[in-house]
């Protein structure tokens, strides 16, 4: 037997039993006659300690030891004269009686530890020595514990997992697809899916009216702390369903996470909002609802005093901090700052502080008389010591994008933004349709297969912009965990949406004929919803990252560092794809 017993497990009830521990050595500490190794596996770490005066030859070989030995230890229990209370097994530590070394280690390239001294690139490209330390190791615990909880709460509900392909055709709509080109049929290829949606309903048509996967999916797009290329998502996707029973079930299973999992009830319902006010009040379809500093328009009172920026102005807004007026001229001057970077692309900002005696001080004083200042105070219900902010612009969605960014600015300023607290909302009725300055055409905002709200449907042909869909995300503390919509199962409606959206009958029975074949063989109603895995993860762990609960992730730029992936191919292997390189951009 390798061990008796894991690192992480023994207690002061275990003094006197001899037991044989294996892992890797994570120090070593010479003092005096004895040495102490801090051995190490998954479960934690134990002292084991070697005595000169009991056993010269063992004790010398211990001195032998480097960082990451793996090494097989036997020995008995005992009680520590000098306790860890840091470490649960603290109280005890093994003196050692035989030792083995399974495998030398070289010196690793950072420390494995909690505080470790090694940076981001080197972690990645040692992913699995990342791997061993604890604070990402318990990320992989946390994340199989949810997938865990997930199969058992779908399960309990008559879900089916089923497994549909990776290797399956391009889709125009949505992100870019990574391919994969096919030996068999030389100058084809495949693409890996960027979610399974199409598939799912047609399983549905099969008649599995409750389909789900923790599935793999791929998206060329840009990255971001919230994106990986290869991600998971919790496909789920139901029949005979409306959208409030999708909401419903899949609420249910966020609070059975948020109690299994972080030990959190949430009896009350989940707030919903519409996608328009979601705009309106916070510039988001994904607000972070942990603090207020709602938007206040102000056009009404702001314009027409002689200030060109706001007399010209489309849309003029602003958020109220409470207790932030001892915000300084120079905090005030770096946010400005901040809202002009251009990723943010404000003009300016106006500020207004309350006053103890209630009087309002602006950075525009001149053109606002105290009188007009006090509806500026009466819009917001501010108090002395509180702080307007305001922004104007001649887009409004623009501007409220921008005003987004300043109000989660300074919900991180004035620490309103508890990683231990949790705002969960769903934002509903979104738009079907938004333009693409790119395409120069209406794209769809979720996907082609998004049902319309049927009193939205006779828009289709007048006014395709107002048309509103069955959609809806579900969105926590600012991330969109989750998303989906009640789909169409009417050819002839589907048909329609394509039409809409710039495909001819011919380039829709191409690309969608299979789909558009499939519900004329009677097709349920249906509907559904994908959580991203990676984003729960990392929102139940408190990261930054979802990066940091994935085991081997992608860098910035696409790449596995470690892997060193991707990587041209060899000639052979291109040839017998009868593929050639040619960049354009060499
Ligand atoms: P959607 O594109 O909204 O919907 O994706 C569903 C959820 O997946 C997560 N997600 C991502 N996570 C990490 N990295 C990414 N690049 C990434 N992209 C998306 C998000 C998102 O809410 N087929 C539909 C779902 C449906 O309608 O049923 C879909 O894929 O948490």
């Amino acid at each position: 037997m390798y061990r008796t017993n894991t690192c992480g497990e023994l207690r002061i009830s275990d003094a006197g039993k001899v037991v044989t521990l294996a892992g890797w050595v994570q120090r070593v500490r010479k003092m005096g006659g004895m040495t102490f190794v801090d051995l190490r596996d998954r479960y934690g770490i134990t002292q084991v300690v070697f005595n000169n005066e009991v056993d010269a030859d063992l004790c010398e070989a211990s001195n032998h030891l480097g960082r990451e030995y793996v090494v097989q230890v036997k020995g008995s229990v005992a009680e520590r004269s000098s306790k860890n209370a840091a470490l649960p097994t603290g109280d005890i530590e093994i003196i050692a009686q035989q030792l083995s070394v399974l495998n030398a280690s070289e010196v690793p390239p950072f420390t494995i530890e909690d505080d470790t001294d090694g940076g981001d690139e080197l972690r990645m490209r040692y992913r699995y020595l990342d791997l061993r330390r604890n604070a990402v190791r318990k990320n992989l615990e946390l994340r199989h514990r949810m997938t865990m909880e997930v199969r058992r709460y779908l399960d309990s509900k008559g879900f089916l997992e089923i497994e549909t392909p990776m290797l399956v055709g391009s889709t125009p709509e949505g992100a870019r697809d990574f391919v994969v080109p096919s030996r068999m049929n030389p100058g084809q290829f495949y693409a890996l899916p960027q979610s399974p949606q199409t598939l799912k309903q047609l399983l549905m048509v099969s008649g599995m009216d409750r389909y789900f996967q923790i599935v793999k999916c791929f998206r060329d797009e840009d990255l971001r702390a919230d994106r990986q290329p290869e991600f998971t998502q919790i496909d789920c996707e139901m029949s005979f369903v409306e959208q409030d029973d999708i909401i419903n079930l899949f609420e249910g299973m966020a609070k059975h996470l948020f109690k299994e999992i972080r030990g959190i009830d949430l009896d009350q319902p989940f707030l919903r909002m519409s996608w328009a006010d979601a705009m309106k009040y916070y510039g988001s379809d994904k607000p972070d609802l942990r603090f207020g500093m709602k938007f206040v328009e102000l056009m009404d009172i702001m314009k027409g005093h002689g200030f060109g920026v706001f007399d010209n102005a489309a849309y003029i807004g602003g958020i109220c901090a409470k207790g932030a007026a001892s915000y300084t001229r120079k905090q005030l001057d770096s946010l400005t700052e901040y809202v002009k970077r251009p990723q943010i692309g404000a003009k300016g900002m106006v500020y207004a502080r309350i006053e103890p005696d209630g009087n309002v001080k602006s950075s525009v004083d001149k053109f606002y008389s105290q009188d007009v200042l006090q509806q500026l105070k009466a819009a917001f219900d501010a108090q002395p010591g509180d702080l307007i902010l305001i922004l104007s612009g001649d887009d409004a969605m623009k501007t409220r994008k921008q005003l987004c960014e300043l109000r989660l600015e300074m919900g991180n300023q004035l620490g309103l933004r508890d990683k231990n607290k949790f705002a969960c909302l769903w934002v509903v009725d979104f738009p079907m349709f938004e333009w693409s300055d790119e395409e120069q055409r209406l794209m769809a905002m979720h996907h082609p297969f998004t049902h319309p709200k049927d009193e939205d449907i006779p828009l289709l042909d007048s006014d395709p912009a107002a048309v509103r869909a069955d959609a809806y995300d579900m969105v926590i503390n600012g991330v969109e965990v989750g998303g989906g919509s009640i789909r169409i199962h009417d050819s002839a409606l589907q048909a329609k949406m394509f039409e809409i959206l710039g495909f001819t009958p011919e380039k829709a029975q191409e690309q969608f004929g299979f789909l558009m074949n499939a519900f004329k063989f009677g097709a349920p109603p249906h509907g559904g919803l994908a959580y991203g895995l990676d984003r729960w993860v990392s929102l139940f762990a408190g990261l930054d990252s979802i990066r940091d609960c994935i085991a081997f992730p992608k860098n910035n730029s696409g790449r596995d560092v470690m892997l060193d992936a991707p990587a041209p191919l060899d000639q052979k292997q291109l040839d017998e794809l009868q593929l050639a390189v040619d960049l354009k951009d060499k």
